[in-house]
């Protein structure tokens, strides 16, 4: 079994891992170690990479 998970929402984009993730630089340097963090897959974020929740303002119910 896998040590991470991917939550992918098809009505959001958002992905939400499951686990440690570590994010890095292009160079492999550790920038932050989050857990379980949601990316944002809709592009409207201000918090990027990381979901802040304003797919919620674009997607028709
Ligand atoms: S998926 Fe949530 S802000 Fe983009």
């Amino acid at each position: 079994m896998a040590d991470a998970q991917a939550f992918i929402n098809p009505k959001s984009g958002s992905i939400r891992i499951t686990g440690v993730v570590e994010l890095v630089d292009a160079d492999g340097k550790v920038l932050e170690t989050i857990e379980n963090p949601k990316f944002c897959g809709c592009g409207q974020s201000k918090e990027k990479p990381l979901c802040d929740g304003s797919h919620k303002g674009i997607l028709k119910e």
